[in-house]
């Protein structure tokens, strides 16, 4: 038997201050990104904000429906538009973020599965890591990649 264990390493901040002036307006944007949600069944906004490689920022936000799984998650919405868009620009950063009717979540909400697998794609064929902002009154959270959040994931390379 070989028991492996697998170490992820994120980083939290107490404060936006502690960041860059680039990491903080991405931050920023995400919250803006949240405020534009549809979702009028969950109630929670979510925000996402993508930082291309020729910096132009991409915002995206959850999008539901009535038929439920119609919906799209902030993350996939951003990251599909910034690939449709732009295909040949690497993705070098996402923030997100989340507000419910008492405002930002205090703490950091992760990717849901689903969208953890889009990322992992999207660094993968880019061949850049790409770093992952959270954001939480009470903390920000950061990854270096998004195979922090899912280190163990299905991959192209398995379909030769
Ligand atoms: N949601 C996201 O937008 N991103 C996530 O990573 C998790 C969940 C959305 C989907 C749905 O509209 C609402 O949040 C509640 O699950």
């Amino acid at each position: 038997m070989i028991k492996r264990e697998i170490k992820s390493v994120l980083v939290d901040y107490n404060s936006p201050a502690e960041l860059n002036e680039d990491m903080q307006n991405l931050m920023q944007k995400a919250k803006e990104a949240a405020e534009k949600a549809y979702a009028p069944y969950s109630n929670f906004k979510v925000g996402a904000a993508v930082l291309l490689e020729n910096n132009e920022i991409i915002e995206g936000s959850n999008q539901e429906n009535a038929a439920y799984p119609s919906g799209l998650c902030a993350e996939r919405v951003a990251i599909f538009y910034a690939n449709s868009q732009y295909p040949n620009i690497k993705i070098k950063a996402i923030a997100i973020t989340a507000s419910t009717k008492d405002g930002f979540v205090e703490d950091p909400i992760p990717p849901c599965g689903s969208c953890l697998q889009v990322m992992l794609e999207s660094e993968q064929r880019a061949n850049k890591p790409i770093k992952v902002l959270l954001y939480g009154t009470n903390k920000i959270t950061i990854a270096e990649d998004i195979k922090q959040f899912l280190p163990v994931y299905f991959n192209k390379d398995m379909l030769k």
